[in-house]
Parts: structure tokens; sequence; C-alpha cells
């Protein structure tokens, strides 16, 4: 197999201070029975690094997951269907859904719409990337960890065929 070149982008030390950063402007909000729903499986690393910020902020959400996967239907059509789905009631709650990239936007429109059709009362958006630019639908984020170019992204949760996402830092690959 072809092993390729990671370039470096934002260092493991740049990514856990703008972390801590992302945490208190998200503990500076105010709600309500908060609910985290992390987006797997890029979302992992940012997850588990950033509820535990939110903590020394002194926020204690419930935590849930859901897995989506996001496949083509057609020249440039793409659809996002549950592999799996959380297991918490999100009826009546605030919450934070928290995913790796925001980039067409097709996977985050899809989640938040079907969070607020089962009643969440309030929902924000926490990505620790964004690809300016690429918006296919129109979706902004409440909360974004580092802005990035339109490269191919890997590591911190990210992967490329499934490897990568092992790296402690974020860096992009060469198409
Ligand atoms: P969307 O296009 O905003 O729906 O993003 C869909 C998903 O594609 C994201 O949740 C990521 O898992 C994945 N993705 C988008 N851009 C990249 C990238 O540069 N590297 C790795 N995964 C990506
Ligand atoms: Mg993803």
């Amino acid at each position: 197999m072809k092993e390729e070149k990671v370039f470096p982008l934002f260092s493991e030390r740049e990514i856990g201070e703008r972390i801590e950063s992302l945490a208190k402007e998200i503990a500076g909000v105010k709600f309500r029975d908060l609910m985290v729903v992390s987006l797997l499986r890029g979302g992992f690393m940012f997850t588990s690094d950033l509820i535990r910020a939110l903590s020394k902020n002194e926020v204690h959400p419930k935590i849930d997951f859901m897995t989506l996967e996001s496949y083509g239907t057609g020249r440039e059509s793409r659809e996002v269907k549950i592999l799996s789905d959380i297991r918490e009631e999100v009826k009546g709650k605030d919450v934070i859904v928290l995913d790796d990239i925001l980039e067409s936007g097709r996977t985050l429109a899809f989640a938040t719409g079907l969070l607020r059709g089962r009643g969440a009362s309030g929902i924000k958006i926490a990505v620790l990337l964004e690809k300016p630019g690429k918006r296919k639908v129109d979706i902004n984020a409440d909360f974004v960890g580092f802005k990035v170019e339109d490269k191919f992204i890997v590591g911190y949760g990210l992967d490329f065929a499934s490897r990568f996402r092992e790296l402690p830092f974020i860096g992009y690959i060469e198409d």
C-alpha cells in the first residue's frame, strides 16, 4: 500500500489550547438540561477532549453517540443515514451536536433536523474544523475550533479510508 505523507497543520498542543477556549465559550452559554450528541466516527477524539474541558468548566452534560454515514446516490447527490442511534431521550433538552468537520453541511443538517423533529428544545453545533466555501446546505456551526483550507484533512479522529484517526495532531494529505 502506498504510504501517504501527512503534512502537519495543527499540533497536539494547539488543539489542546483551542479546545480549552472552546469549552470556556460553551460554558458561557446558559443551557437547560444539556445533552451532548457526538457524531461518530470522526468526532470521537474531539468529543473526549472537549467534554473533559467542559467538566473543568463546571459543565456536566449527558453524553450520547450517533453514527451517521453519508453515501453517494448518484453524481453529486448524497444522502445521510443512521448506522446507530442515540439511546437518550432528547425531548425538551438543550443539545450540542459535536462533529469533526463541517464541509457540505449535509451530515449536520441531517443530525440537527432529526433532533429537532424529536423535540430537542435548543440545538447548537460545535465542530473541530470547518472548510469555508464548501457548503451545499445552509447551515452554520455555533462553535468552530479551526477553519481549514480545502485539503483532505486527517488525524485527531479524521480518517482517510479508516487510517490516520489515531494521530494526535491534525494534518492533510495530498490527493
Ligand atoms: P459534510 O460534507 O459536511 O456532510 O461532512 C461529512 C463528513 O465527511 C464529515 O463528518 C467527515 O467525517 C467527512 N469529511 C469531510 N471532509 C473531510 C476531510 O477533509 N477529511 C476527512 N473526513 C472528511
Ligand atoms: Mg464524520
